[in-house]
């Protein structure tokens, strides 16, 4: 099996004990720390465990390189782990105090999210952070950041988190705020500088050629735009032929899961097997 988002090997973990001493288990990301992690975790297992430092966009180079013809099952746990999210360096949270407004998890991507904040036009932001966002007060917030970079460049995240708070006349996160008003901007930029959606579709147009028969490809997103990618691309390639979908509706986590992890209240689970 190939997991393209191993992360700490937590699922791989999992499976890997299933798979006993004959099986394979490559596990792919594009963050060293998360395979380092993962390469302890999975050390004790009986079968044989390849991890790879590849962006899962390259999963069908690597599994040709490594000689593998087909796979029984691929899984992708798309978007960060709570420590990336952590990170102060990535500056992918607006909950750091003030750090570079980097956000990219791939050190060979050329584009920040500083270049996106300073470089992009005024409508192309505000449709960024509409589409990838999804936040109406895109057009606003936009302005206010050309406005502010006229007087100097936006370099780090609490500058980007004070323009969004005063775009959204809010002083700054209440604690008991259900939502900090930059999440959705710092979601957009995220998903931009890291390709996330692009990723996402290519994995899911090379996932055929690369699953045996009756192979499976499980996909865990976190937001309804991944979501959306994954129940279009599955239903369509169900009505060619390709794939028997086994979840009609995406399995979410129950209530005890989501008490003691809270991120997984917006986990959607989608299954599919290769006919
Ligand atoms: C939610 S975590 C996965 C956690 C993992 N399932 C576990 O049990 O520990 C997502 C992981 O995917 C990685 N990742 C995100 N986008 C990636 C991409 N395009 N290619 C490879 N890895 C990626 C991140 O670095 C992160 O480690």
């Amino acid at each position: 099996m190939v997991d393209v988002t191993v992360g700490h090997g937590g699922h791989s973990f999992l499976f890997g004990r299933k798979l006993g001493p004959k099986g394979v288990l490559i596990g792919m990301d594009i963050d060293s720390l998360s395979l380092q992690r993962a390469q302890a975790r999975l050390a004790d297992l009986d079968c044989q465990v390849v991890l790879i430092k590849s962006n899962f966009a390259r999963v069908a180079e690597c599994l040709g390189e490594f000689g593998l013809r087909g796979v029984d099952f691929i899984l992708a746990d798309l978007g960060f782990c709570s420590a990336q999210l952590a990170d102060a360096e990535i500056g992918l949270s607006f909950r750091n105090e003030d750090v570079p407004l980097d956000m990219r998890i791939d050190e060979s991507l050329e584009t920040t999210a500083a270049d996106i904040v300073n470089g992009y036009d005024e409508k192309a932001l505000a449709d960024l952070i509409y589409e990838y966002g999804q936040d109406r007060a895109s057009r606003r917030i936009a302005r206010f950041i050309v406005r502010r970079r006229q007087q100097e460049r936006i370099t780090t995240t609490g500058q980007l988190v004070e323009i969004v708070c005063s775009a959204l006349r809010r002083p700054g996160s209440r604690p008991r705020a259900r939502k900090h008003p930059a999440t959705r901007t710092f979601q957009a930029l995220r998903i931009a500088v890291n390709r996330e959606l692009e990723n996402l579709k290519t994995l899911l147009s090379v996932a055929p050629t690369l699953l045996k028969k009756d192979g499976y490809l499980a996909i865990i997103s976190f937001h309804s735009l991944e979501d959306g990618l994954v129940k279009w691309d599955f239903k369509g390639k169900q009505s060619e032929g390709t794939y028997r979908v086994l979840t009609k509706k995406p399995i979410a986590a129950d209530r005890d899961e989501v008490m003691v992890n809270r991120r997984a209240r917006s986990a959607k689970l989608r299954i599919a097997q290769k006919n």
